[in-house]
């Protein structure tokens, strides 16, 4: 059993800061926002995961996870201290660690003992180093400290089960033994550990990122192939992933990735390759393919219809993808964009992200079932491969609208079924 703080509780951070306490170690998780402090003392969580809201609840009643604004309470007895802030992106891409900054004063200025500081945030290559520094010039006594760099690989919707579950935990360090302190909180979950210098440790993160979202504009670009040779590109990822150096993981066509960490790390990646002399035409290109995605799947609607201008569309899913309310970047605010700039009246449905949704898009009705959002529509579009989406009554939707035109952003339905049902139905690469 370890002290362990955890500064910033965003999602990272209290999943972290809830999974610690769950393998039986004290955890003070310190943020800066009073409300959001006070809310989780009395259980009520900030954002929708599975799984999470149980485990703070049960281990905050078990006096092992604790939410406080007081840096001096938090940092005072803690042994490895996690920061776990934002890393937003700046204007030209760039992640801005003021955040980062922030946390490193507070703690160096709150530092009873010598500490372990893990960054658990995506902080730029060279970040660790820059940690280090902030935390020397702040220290208001003599204390020892390491710096360890320790990126997370959670994927929103089953984050418990990913930090309960690693496929590996990576740390980059240049003192082995606080390295090995970080190690030994993660030793019950019996996965392997890499234990690197720290801006290798930081490399892996974004490299880890920029690759799988590599994988999406891939298969996303020969969707593109598929549609015009006349090729299916689900039998073609289906047959591409059977070879074991391939496998079938993140080879989904659809209408792009979105969501808090591909589109700001590839970007970040890019931004300091671009910085450091590099010329990263990959990553530049993965980018754009997932932008083109987007106007793809707006383009299918329209050559369906004819025109956008006054068609009724319903927009089935918003989340940028399944069991999460996140709206970040999702691909439905820029395609709910496009559409509305044409003139389309747009009617949506999201099992939970409408009201988060509703902070992004304006002049967007919003309907209480999958049925409500076709009753009169032009056409029905998906953008979340939500599981209730996927075994809806098509013959009662087919009754509802005014055309029976499906276009589907992630490929749910089967074309012969749908084709069958009456539906002019258009998919992504099939
Ligand atoms: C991702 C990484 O998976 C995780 O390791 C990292 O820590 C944070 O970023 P997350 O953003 O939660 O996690 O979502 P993920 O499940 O990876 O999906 C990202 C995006 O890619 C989504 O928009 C999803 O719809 C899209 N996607 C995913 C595809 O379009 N096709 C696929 O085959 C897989």
């Amino acid at each position: 059993m370890k002290n362990i703080c955890v500064v910033g509780v965003g999602y990272v951070g209290l999943v972290t800061g809830a999974c610690f306490a769950d393998l039986g170690n004290k955890v003070l998780c310190l943020d800066t926002n009073k409300e959001k402090v006070d809310a989780l003392r009395k259980g009520l969580l900030p954002i929708f995961e599975p799984g999470l809201e149980e485990l703070v609840v049960r281990n905050h009643q078990a006096s092992r996870l604790i939410f406080t604004t007081d840096y001096g309470e938090a940092i005072g007895q803690a042994d490895v201290i996690f920061i776990a802030v934002g890393t937003p992106c700046g204007q030209e891409g760039e992640a801005d660690l003021q955040h980062v900054e922030a946390a490193a004063v507070g703690i160096a200025r709150s530092m009873a003992k010598s500490v372990v500081v893990v960054n658990k945030s995506t902080v730029p290559i060279g970040s660790g180093d820059f940690v280090a520094n902030v935390i020397r010039k702040n220290l208001t006594r003599d204390l020892g400290f390491a710096v360890v760099s320790n990126p997370e690989f959670l994927r929103e919707g089953s984050a418990v089960y990913d930090f309960m579950s690693p496929d590996r935990v990576v740390l980059g360090a240049t003192d082995r033994v606080a390295a090995e302190t970080v190690a030994e909180l993660y030793s019950p979950l019996k996965c392997p550990v890499l234990i690197t210098d720290l801006r290798t440790a930081e490399m892996i993160k974004y490299a880890s990122n920029a690759f799988l979202a590599t994988r999406i504009s891939f298969i996303n670009e020969i969707s593109r192939i598929c549609e015009r040779l006349g090729a299916d590109v689900k039998q073609v990822a289906l047959g591409m992933g059977y070879d074991r150096r391939i496998g079938h993981a993140f080879l989904e066509a659809g209408v792009g990735w979105g969501g808090s960490c591909f589109p700001k790390d590839v970007k970040a990646l890019e931004h300091m390759a671009a910085m450091n002399g590099c010329h990263p035409q990959l990553l530049r290109a993965v980018m754009e393919i997932n932008k083109a995605q987007r106007r793809h799947l707006v383009q299918k609607v329209r050559e369906a219809l004819g025109t956008l201008q006054e068609k009724k569309i319903g927009v089935l899913g918003l989340s940028f993808k399944p069991n999460t309310d996140d709206m970040r970047d999702a691909p439905s605010i820029e395609v709910v964009h496009l559409m509305q700039h044409e003139g389309a009246v747009i009617k949506a449905f999201d099992p939970v992200a409408q009201s988060v949704a509703d902070r992004h898009l304006t002049g967007v009705e919003y309907g209480k079932s999958p049925y409500e959002v076709a009753r009169g529509a032009d056409a029905l579009v998906v953008l979340t491969e939500w599981n209730e989406f996927k075994q809806l009554d098509m013959g009662r939707i087919k009754s509802m609208m005014r055309r029976p035109v499906v276009v589907d952003g992630r490929n749910i339905y089967e074309p012969a079924v749908m084709q069958q049902q009456g539906f002019d139905y258009l998919s992504m690469g099939r």
